[in-house]
């Protein structure tokens, strides 16, 4: 018996946010339910056949799809303005099933060279390694972009903004470059989330997602998702995802559906937080430069508030001062150390405020030159801002700065 009632159109993102869903409602639940169960009976061997070969709508085995997860896919596209979504077992399960979905040995990809170091990986090694071919060009420059095009470029793919230095790339100019190529544009959106910055506004064509980040929001699940049209949905992304079974948990599904329920308010907190930590951590005596796309220092600050609905994210990163690369690095992890609430761990988008030294983590396989290409110096420190009072977070970052 459903019981929901039928969503009028034209609702609101806060709206859609904690009342898009598949209506499966049983007893009535307010919450939706967790329909945890790896298959689905059949009402008989006619009805089976026809699901099966795709003649009929109906759930049928878990790794292709499930109400709950096909929940949380309603609600992401809502809150994406997607026609589709497919959730995926993590954020890098979401950019395998792209590019086995999109790419076949002799096609090419432009990539920004700032995204997550995984994602270069997968692309260019991984993928390599099957025939395709790829070229990693600048964040900003669009005229590398531009120059890197091939007859036989058929993705491009841009993370904005970027981890850890919060570079901001402009999603409608891309789009622009690879529809006029004939390829399409894929975004990673994990930091801005839909709350932010809508990539299918500006033209992207399919939008990448971490869900253990901010659409959890708590730290919980490792969850990924892609929204895009139904056409590339159906056509190449579920057929790939039905033999692959990079399949998102229903569980999982269930956390990241009620997570989005409080992503708008949350995205505005931490954003908020993060620009006062910012602007404080910028007049610091002990500090060099600060990374934050909501400061007016920073390069791109005029687009990233264009794109992302006028805030900065939660995201930050800052470099302390020091001559050598070992005093750098000495200092910056003398203001990591001293902290005694923010988080030392490897995630982001947590109600916990995080705190990472990326030359020696997540861009520690990097050899000094590159990390110095890539601007990642020894002295840089990145904040993931949580909720936490801001007087207790600028007081955490001040125990060891003033050590420096
Ligand atoms: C921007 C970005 N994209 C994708 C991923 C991969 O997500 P997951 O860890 O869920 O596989 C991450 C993870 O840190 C990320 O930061």
């Amino acid at each position: 018996m459903a019981t929901r009632k039928q969503l009028p159109p034209g609702l609101h993102r806060d709206t859609l946010a904690v009342r898009a869903a598949v209506d499966k409602s049983q007893y009535g639940e307010n919450a939706e339910a967790l329909f945890l169960t790896s298959s689905f009976t059949q009402p008989d061997s006619e009805t089976a056949a026809r699901r099966f070969a795709g003649e009929e709508d109906g759930y049928i085995y878990s790794r292709f799809t499930n109400p709950t997860v096909a929940s949380m896919e309603q609600r992401l596209a809502a809150l994406e303005g997607t026609e589709a979504c497919i959730g995926t077992a993590s954020g890098m399960g979401a950019i395998l099933l792209l590019c086995m979905g999109l790419l076949k040995a002799g096609d090419h990809v432009v990539c920004s060279r700032s995204v997550f170091g995984s994602t270069i990986k997968l692309i260019a090694t991984e993928f390599g390694r099957f025939g395709v071919e790829s070229t990693f060009v600048s964040q900003t420059d669009l005229a590398e972009w531009k120059a890197a095009i091939r007859p036989n470029t058929r993705l491009l793919f841009a993370e904005t903004p970027t981890n850890p230095l919060t570079e901001v790339c402009d999603i409608r100019a891309l789009a622009d470059i690879a529809h006029g190529a004939g390829a399409l544009l894929a975004v990673d959106n994990c930091f801005c989330t839909p709350a932010l910055q809508q990539p299918a506004a500006l033209g992207a064509d399919v939008i990448v997602h971490s869900g253990t980040k901010y659409l959890d929001g708590q730290g919980r699940v490792v969850a990924g998702a892609l929204c895009a049209s139904s056409d590339l949905i159906k056509g190449k992304l579920i057929p790939v995802m039905r033999s692959a079974g990079i399949t998102l948990s229903p569980f999982n599904a269930w956390v990241v559906l009620k997570g989005l329920e409080t992503l708008g308010i949350r995205m505005e907190a931490q954003s908020r937080r993060a620009l006062e930590l910012a602007a404080w951590l910028e007049a610091h005596p002990k500090v060099a430069r600060v990374h934050y796309p909501g400061l007016e220092s920073h390069p791109q600050h005029a687009l990233a508030m264009r794109q992302q609905s006028g805030q900065g994210g939660a995201v930050l990163s800052f470099d302390v001062k020091g001559e050598t690369p070992d005093v750098m690095r000495r200092n910056a992890f003398r203001v990591i150390d001293s902290t005694q609430l923010m988080s030392i761990t490897a995630n982001l988008g947590d109600v916990k405020t995080i705190i990472t030294h990326p030359a020696s983590t997540s861009h520690g396989r990097l050899t000094e030159d590159q990390r110095g290409a890539a601007g990642i110096r020894q002295s840089l420190v990145r904040v993931a801002v949580g909720l936490e009072h801001l007087d207790d977070l600028k007081a955490d970052l001040s125990r060891g700065l003033d050590l420096t």
